[in-house]
C-alpha cells in the first residue's frame, strides 16, 4: 500500500514550485484547512445542535436569509485569517462590505481572501451536501497599510490560489495554485486531509447537465433550446439523452461534474438579470479550478476570469464544466 500524503506534507512539498515563495501562501492554505476542519465538525453535528441548525433571523446584503451555519462558518474563517498574519483583509458573501484587518500584524499580510463561507445554505436543514469556496489574491496596496477595495476587485486571472471544501458523504478539500488541481479527503480518525485525488482532470465531454430547470422559461430562449433540443434528445453520437442532475449546492454540482464530466448552468433570468451566482466568491474560484483541470468557465459569452469586477457582490451568469459541453451550450446563445 502506498504511503498516505497529508495535505500539510503536500503543501510543503509543492512550495518549491514557487521559487520566491516565503512560505506565507503555504501557511495560509494550511490555515484554511484548519478552519474547514472546524466547520466540517459543526456540519457533521448540525442536526443535533439547536445552535447550529436553522435560520439566524437576519438577511444578508444580498437579501438572502442567513442560516446559523452561514454565520458560524463565516466567523470561523475570519478568525483564522485574523490570527494567521498572512492576510490583510477579506471579503465574504455574508458581510456587507469588505473587512480590512487593522492590527499591525495583519497589515503585514501579503494576501486577501474572498470567500463563500457556506455554499448551498438551503440544503443545510435537509442533510444534503454543502461547501465552502475560497479565492486568494496578492494585495495591490502597500504592505504595512490597510487593505483596500482595489485589493478585492481583481480579475479572476490574477488569482494566486483557489479551492473549495465539500461537506458531502466525506469532507474533501480541492485546490489549485495554478499548477493543476488536487483533492484531499478528510480522514476523521486522524483529523487530517489526505491526498485522494491527485492531478484532477475534468473529462472533455460528459453526459450530465445541471440547471435549475424551474428557470427555463425566464431565461433567454437559446438556453431552453439547448436543454430541450440538445440535452434532452437522442441525437447522432448520443444513444440517450443527457442526465439532469441538480443538487442546488454549487460546490457539490461542480465537484460531481469535475469527476464525471458535465455542465452546470446558472444563466441570467428575468428575476436575476445578472445571474444569481457571485463573481468573486463563487464563479472566479471555481473557474480557476475548472480551467486548471482542463474545463471551461464562461458567462455564456466570455471567460469568467477576464471580467474586471466593479462591485464586491457582483453577480454573473455562469456556465462551467467539461470544455466541449460548455462550448456546445454557448453555441446556442446569440
Ligand atoms: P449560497 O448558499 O452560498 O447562497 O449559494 C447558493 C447558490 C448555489 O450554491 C446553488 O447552485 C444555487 O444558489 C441554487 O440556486 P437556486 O435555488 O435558484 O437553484
Ligand atoms: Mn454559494
Ligand atoms: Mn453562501
Amino acid at each position: 500500500m502506498s504511503k498516505l500524503i497529508t495535505l500539510h506534507e503536500f503543501i510543503m512539498d509543492r512550495q518549491s514550485d514557487f521559487p520566491y515563495a516565503s512560505g506565507e501562501l503555504s501557511r495560509l492554505l494550511s490555515d484554511i484547512a484548519v478552519a474547514s476542519k472546524v466547520v466540517s465538525k459543526d456540519v457533521r453535528r448540525a442536526g443535533l445542535m439547536e445552535d447550529i441548525l436553522g435560520a439566524q433571523g437576519n438577511t444578508n446584503i444580498q437579501g438572502e436569509e442567513q442560516q446559523k451555519l452561514d454565520v458560524i462558518a463565516d466567523k470561523q474563517f475570519i478568525r483564522i485569517f485574523q490570527a494567521g498574519g498572512e492576510v490583510c483583509g477579506i471579503a465574504s458573501e455574508e458581510n456587507d462590505d469588505f473587512m480590512p484587518f487593522d492590527s499591525e500584524f495583519s497589515k503585514q499580510g501579503k494576501y486577501v481572501v474572498l470567500f463563500d463561507p457556506l455554499d448551498g445554505s438551503s440544503n443545510i436543514d435537509v442533510n444534503v451536501s454543502i461547501g465552502s469556496i475560497f479565492s486568494i489574491y496578492r494585495r495591490k496596496s502597500e504592505k504595512g497599510t490597510m487593505a483596500t477595495l482595489e485589493d478585492m476587485l481583481q480579475n479572476g486571472d490574477d488569482q494566486v490560489a483557489a479551492g473549495y471544501v465539500l461537506y458531502g458523504s466525506s469532507t474533501m478539500l480541492v485546490y489549485t495554485t495554478g499548477k493543476g488541481v488536487n483533492g484531499f479527503t478528510l480522514d476523521p480518525s486522524i483529523g487530517e486531509f489526505c491526498l485522494s485525488h491527485p492531478d484532477m482532470k475534468m473529462p472533455e465531454m460528459g453526459r450530465i447537465y445541471a440547471m435549475n430547470e424551474g428557470n427555463v422559461n425566464i431565461c433567454e430562449p437559446g438556453i431552453k433550446e439547448y436543454i430541450e433540443t440538445y440535452c434532452q434528445q437522442i441525437l447522432p453520437g448520443k444513444d440517450k439523452p443527457y442526465s439532469g442532475r441538480y443538487i442546488g449546492s454549487l460546490v457539490a454540482d461542480f465537484h460531481r461534474n469535475l469527476i464525471k464530466g458535465g455542465i452546470y448552468i446558472y444563466p441570467d433570468t428575468t428575476v436575476d438579470p445578472e445571474g444569481k451566482l457571485r463573481l468573486l466568491y463563487e464563479c472566479n474560484p471555481l473557474a480557476f479550478i475548472a480551467e486548471q483541470a482542463g474545463g471551461l468557465a464562461t458567462t455564456g459569452r466570455k471567460r469568467v476570469m477576464e471580467i474586471q469586477p466593479t462591485r464586491l457582490h457582483q453577480r454573473v451568469p455562469f456556465f462551467v464544466g467539461s470544455k466541449k459541453m460548455v462550448e456546445q451550450a454557448m453555441s446556442f446563445l446569440k
